[in-house]
């Protein structure tokens, strides 16, 4: 998730901004060097799970409690996602209301067994890596990001969640996605 352009607009920024900017930079930085093409994993979706339309590795969690962000489509290109090369990411969405300060998301990765990031950021300090601004406007938003995935990606499978709240711990958006890149 670490790393991705240019953005529209956007309320996504909080969870695209935890899936795809946190991830692969901080991740690829932290884990052994080696590399290969990544294979996208798929995920029998549970009751409590949500695939978005598009064909991004994303689900939707906590799929049964409300949310505030109702995201319709995310594409990726090139799917699956290539080392050494850009990565581009489209999210579409609607906010049912505005996101302002004091928003946070928590995220967490795990890579394998190993927990690589657990911590909780300022939504509001995030969005600026996809070119939004608080307040985020409540309404149709779109987010689009291009994210520069590096040519050494160790291999291995990534597991990442992030939950978005608003200052009053009410639930913005809650999403999961798991990526495997396979040894040589
Ligand atoms: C990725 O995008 C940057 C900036 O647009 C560009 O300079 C670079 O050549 C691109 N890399 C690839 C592999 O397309």
């Amino acid at each position: 998730m670490v790393a991705f352009g240019r953005l529209a607009v956007a309320g996504l920024a909080a969870s695209a901004e935890a899936l795809l900017l946190l991830s692969f930079p901080d991740i690829f930085n932290s884990v052994p060097k080696l590399a290969e093409s990544p294979k996208i994993i798929s995920t029998f979706p549970n009751q409590d799970e949500r695939p978005i339309p598009g064909n991004s590795p994303i689900i939707q969690c906590d799929a049964q409690t409300p949310q505030l962000l109702d995201l319709q489509k995310v594409v990726i290109d090139p799917n699956p996602p290539a080392k050494g090369q850009n990565l581009t990411f489209v999210a579409e969405g609607v906010l049912k209301q505005s996101i302002t300060d004091g928003a946070y998301v928590e995220v967490d990765v795990r890579y394998g067994f190993i927990r690589l990031i657990h911590q909780t950021y300022d939504l509001c300090e995030e969005v600026h890596n996809v070119d939004l601004e608080c307040p985020i406007k409540k309404g149709a938003q779109t987010i689009l990001k291009q994210v520069a995935i590096p040519e050494e990606v160790p291999p291995g499978k990534y597991l990442v969640v992030a939950r978005a709240y608003t200052k009053e711990d009410v639930l913005i958006t809650c999403l999961t996605a798991s990526v495997e890149f396979p040894p040589n």
